[in-house]
């Protein structure tokens, strides 16, 4: 274990000033945050806060390895080579002499016995993501009646193969996790480290290659070799074992009766804060060790659902003893300091959107505040984040946005069919609610409700 730290010498000056500064912070962060960086810079050294003291409770890849050849559960013999493990995501596996030719997205497969096809993308259901997933052949060659030729290798590897793809969705907070990281660590944990990823559609219809750079640091956790990208690497990389797609068990969620080894959600956040260093195992009434107050991190948003009156809450959270932090992640936020920013927060609260996402870096027994918009979106806000929250043993609270909250009673009048009707409006279709209650309304919180909400996730939090 590391031991602490010695603190800066301008420590105590900071300590003495806190109070002082709290007000000062809460403006500066107001005007930094513009710039989509969050709000951790108004403290000179700020970041040094946030400085790993120790890891209380490490990840250990090692912990549930299986007996027998690795993975050996994903090669039943049994099943057919490829199958359905939910509604949303088909997999294939195989074991013999595999050769895999990203460059043509063919995967010759000996012993096989007939061709298939697959997109190794968690989300089969929803065809608008999945057209924009590659598709794979795999062809049997070997067998008496297979006519295909296979390509000779020209890299051989010990360890199994794994191919993923991270087109579809990925990109978006939300669906990195409950499509790709999330099944992805479901279905290779087990392998120790000891697989090759395989990542498909990084050069799709968006380039991806800094999402690759932004979770390099969770697959360096997963797999002891660098990453290859499956679509424009010209070598044949040889196998003795593949699997081709991830296992899918509920919204950012691990099904412990169906994973190898019975893992579950805590393990996936032991593997985040090991990953990114994160200090805090569970969160305090009295906020982090040398604090004596919780922190509040509002999740920011500047294009839609923005809160309008962010600097008032801001100033209405300070007042009910909360220390502030305003923080607007985005696709290229760097990904390891917003986590610790993330960790160091005890109630996290943001307007329903992917940025909510980051509870995944919460302490335990944090609490999670989503601010529901006008417009019936209880279903949407549930299967999101609400039930979610449950497996990340993260409180969840809910903050409906009332119609006098909402802007969108200054664009229609009192009894237009948007207001009085939200759930015909659902009828029509997801475009429909995106776009009449997610991509106009804004919301201006009530700070008396507000501060009442936020009094009662002070009461949900454990007591030091
Ligand atoms: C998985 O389900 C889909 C739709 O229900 C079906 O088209 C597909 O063939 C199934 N995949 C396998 C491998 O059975
Ligand atoms: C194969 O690789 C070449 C060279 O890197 C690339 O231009 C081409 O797009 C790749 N083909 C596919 C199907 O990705
Ligand atoms: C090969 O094809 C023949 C004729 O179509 C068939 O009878 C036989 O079962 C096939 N053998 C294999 C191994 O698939
Ligand atoms: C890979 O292994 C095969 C079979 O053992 C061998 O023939 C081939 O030369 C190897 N290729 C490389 C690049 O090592
Ligand atoms: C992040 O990427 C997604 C998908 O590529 C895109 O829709 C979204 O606008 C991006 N968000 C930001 C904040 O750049
Ligand atoms: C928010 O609205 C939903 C649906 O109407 C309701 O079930 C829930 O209790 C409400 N939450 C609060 C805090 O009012
Ligand atoms: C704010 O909420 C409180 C209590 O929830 C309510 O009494 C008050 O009328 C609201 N204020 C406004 C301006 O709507």
């Amino acid at each position: 274990m590391k031991q602490p730290k010695p603190r800066s010498r301008q420590e105590p000056r900071r300590m003495g000033n806190a109070a002082m500064v709290v007000t000062m912070l809460i403006s500066l962060c107001v005007l930094t945050y513009i710039k989509a960086r969050y709000c951790s810079n108004p403290f000179p050294k700020a970041a040094e806060e946030m400085e790993v003291v120790e890891i209380d409770e490490d990840y250990d890849s090692t912990r549930y390895k299986l007996d027998g050849p690795i993975g050996e559960e994903d090669f039943d013999p049994s099943r057919p080579t490829c199958y359905n493990t939910s509604k949303r995501s088909e997999r294939c596996a195989a074991v013999g002499d595999i050769r895999v030719d990203g460059n043509h997205s063919t995967i010759y497969i000996n012993p096989l016995s007939k061709e298939w096809k697959t997109k190794p993308y968690a989300r089969r259901h929803d065809a608008v993501a999945m057209d924009d997933v590659r598709e794979f052949t795999l062809l049997p060659f070997g067998g008496r009646n297979d006519t295909a030729v296979p390509p000779l290798c020209t890299r051989n590897h010990s360890v199994p193969g794994f191919l993923f793809s991270i087109g579809g969705f990925a990109g978006n907070l939300y669906h990195d996790y409950t499509d790709v990281l999330v099944p992805l660590f479901a279905s290779t944990h087990h392998f120790g480290g000891e697989v090759q990823l395989m990542i498909s559609d990084i050069w799709g219809k968006e380039e991806k290659d800094w999402w690759v750079d932004k979770f390099t640091p969770l697959f360096r956790q997963l797999s002891k070799y660098d990453v290859i990208d499956a679509d424009n690497d010209q070598e044949v990389h040889c196998f003795p074992r593949i699997v081709i797609g991830p296992t899918f068990h509920r919204a950012m969620g691990i099904d412990p009766t169906r994973s190898p080894g019975g893992i579950n959600i805590a393990d996936f956040k032991r593997l985040l804060r090991r990953t990114f260093r994160l200090e805090r195992a569970v969160a305090s009434r009295t906020g982090a060790p040398r604090r004596d107050k919780p922190r509040l991190l509002i999740i920011s948003r500047k294009s839609s659902r923005r809160f309008l009156n962010e600097r008032a809450m801001a100033h209405a959270a300070a007042l009910a003893k909360f220390d502030v932090r305003i923080a607007e992640p985005d696709n290229h936020t760097d990904m390891p300091n917003f986590a610790r920013l993330v960790n160091s927060a005890d109630v996290m609260m943001g307007v329903h959107g992917a940025g909510l996402t980051n509870m995944v870096f919460l302490p335990s027994r944090a609490v999670l505040i989503q601010v529901v918009p006008f417009g019936g979106l209880e279903w949407l806000s549930r299967v999101t984040f609400k039930d979610p929250a449950k497996d990340y043993d993260v409180n969840y609270m809910e903050y409906n946005v009332s119609l006098e909250e909402s802007s969108l009673r200054d664009l229609y009048p009192e009894d237009h069919f948007y207001l009085k009707h939200p759930y015909d409006v659902h009828k029509k279709g997801w475009d429909a609610i995106k776009t009449t209650y997610l991509d106009k309304q804004n919301v201006r919180l009530n700070l008396t409700k507000f501060t009442k909400t936020l009094e009662q996730a002070r009461d949900l939090l454990p007591s030091p």
